[in-house]
């Protein structure tokens, strides 16, 4: 029968409708360019090869605008503050031909990258310091996701603080979709003064060095106060890593609160909320956000001072870090937030061997030294562990200031009060001892031996003796 071809002039309505529908309701999206701002250079990957990243990296000084109106001699990769967004999927071979065109030596540190010794950046140990007018091959596989970072390991806090570092973003092809729009934020500060000249290194003397240097401007992708754009409501993932040789960044955004997912080492276990972001120098931090308020307003993400010791927050007002513009539409519908979970087989703290480190200074006439039990990194023995060993590390503070304790090498995971891992779980390289208290972590050395530094991630610490060496033998 004819009339059972067609389908009832009713349900043809329905399907138009539907149709008309499904061209208008486009899904919500950042309006076009809306990280344009802070948008990060990618570095150029010569190899066509879908498995490798291979770019070439230079060291030197580059003229750039952090006083407006001013050229400020930095020192860069590339040319720029931050350098290039190296960006690979896990597993992939990253080969770095850099080039040292400084008048300094100088290596590159991939911070938190589980590679094999020698491509570690450890000078003496990795490599030779990679001369004036020299250059060395990086070539190393990345085996895990998440945000890494490379920065010299060479008389690091002048040459961090004078802008050499960058982002390594490890991607992970199976993890959910529809977290958010991505950002890559590296965060950190630089001390220019009116002229545009670089600050002096060694401000303050002894007292400068004890405190940790902080710039004078604090940078978000090496720009002063950016603007973002943003559509209302619509969830941002931000990828942070804080790459100031002093600087706390804890990080406010009024009315808003973070769902932190990630850190160091990828994923966690299971999302976490905060009303404030803390990161300490060379943590990373992987946060979800929906910006929200009326179309058109300005939000402002505040710098908020972090108590990390005597006399650290006094008089010390918050700072705008960045902004955020919210674009004319309506306010985007809430999105159901992907399940984000990540199982993280525990460490087993009870077999392991311990390690007791204590961070001290020395006073003495002349320079102040710093130091991991008692002794400078220039006086002390490596300790010594073995490929497949499991240690429980108690780092004992004992100074009236918090430090960042970093690990080269190996993720662990931070042990609570009962001696268990902290829920939810997460692999770190880089944690915060606080103020006259101790931090406990367990870490087991998977099988690339060598030797591995570890040292407070103020650099300024650092290269007053905080640091150490950890020989991991085969
Ligand atoms: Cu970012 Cu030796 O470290
Ligand atoms: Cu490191
Ligand atoms: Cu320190």
């Amino acid at each position: 029968m004819p009339s059972n071809t067609l389908p009832p002039l009713s349900c043809l309505c329905l399907l138009l409708a539907a149709a008309a529908l499904g061209c208008a309701e486009e899904p919500p999206s950042q309006p076009e360019g809306w990280d344009r701002a802070v948008a990060l250079r990618p570095a150029r990957d010569l190899d066509d090869r879908p498995e490798v990243v291979e770019v070439d990296l230079t060291a030197k000084v580059a003229d750039v605008e952090i006083v407006p109106g001013t050229a400020t001699p930095a020192w860069t990769y590339d040319g720029g503050i931050p350098g290039p967004l190296l960006r690979a999927r896990a597993g992939d071979r990253v080969i770095v031909h850099f080039r040292n065109e400084l008048a300094a030596p100088t290596t590159i540190h991939w911070h938190g990258v589980r590679l094999q010794a020698a491509m570690d950046g450890a000078p003496g140990h990795s490599q030779p310091e990679t001369p004036p007018g020299g250059s060395f091959t990086y070539d190393f596989v990345v085996p895990d996701a998440g945000l890494f970072w490379y920065h010299p390991h060479v008389d690091s806090a002048v040459q961090s603080g004078n802008g050499l570092y960058g982002a390594l973003l490890v991607d992970d092809p199976g993890e959910p979709a529809d977290l958010g729009d991505e950002l890559v934020l590296v965060l950190s500060d630089i001390d220019v003064r009116e002229d545009g000249a670089l600050g002096d290194p060694a401000s303050g003397g002894n007292l400068g060095t004890v405190f940790g240097r902080e710039g004078s401007h604090l940078l978000v992708n090496g720009r002063v106060n950016p603007v973002i754009e943003a559509r209302a409501g619509l969830r941002q993932r931000w990828r942070v890593v804080n790459a100031a040789k002093s600087r706390y960044y804890q990080l406010a955004l009024a009315d808003h609160r973070f769902t932190r997912i990630g850190g160091d080492g990828g994923l966690m276990e299971r999302p976490v909320e905060a009303d404030m972001l803390l990161v300490a120098p060379g943590e990373r931090a992987d946060v979800l956000v929906a910006p929200r308020g009326a179309p058109g307003a300005t939000l402002s993400v505040r710098w908020v001072p972090y108590d990390r010791g005597y006399g650290s927050t006094f008089a010390r007002p918050e700072v705008e870090a960045f902004r955020i513009h919210l674009a004319e539409a309506p306010e985007a519908e809430d999105q159901p937030l992907p399940e984000i979970a990540r199982s993280i087989q525990a460490l087993d703290p009870a077999a392991a061997r311990r390690v007791d480190l204590q961070l001290t200074q020395r006073e003495g006439p002349g320079d102040l030294e710093m130091g991991i039990n008692g002794v400078p990194s220039w006086e002390a023995e490596p300790l010594v562990a073995a490929v497949g060993d499991t240690e429980v590390w108690t780092v004992e503070n004992t100074m009236a200031f918090d430090h960042p304790f970093h690990l080269h090498g190996f993720f662990f995971q931070v042990l609570g009060d009962d001696g268990l891992p902290v829920r939810p779980m997460e692999w770190k390289d880089t944690v915060n001892v606080p103020v006259d208290g101790a931090t406990r972590f367990v870490v087991r050395y998977d099988n690339r031996p060598g030797m591995w530094m570890f040292h407070c991630h103020i650099l300024d610490h650092a290269e007053a003796g905080m640091m150490g060496m950890l020989n991991v033998t085969q």
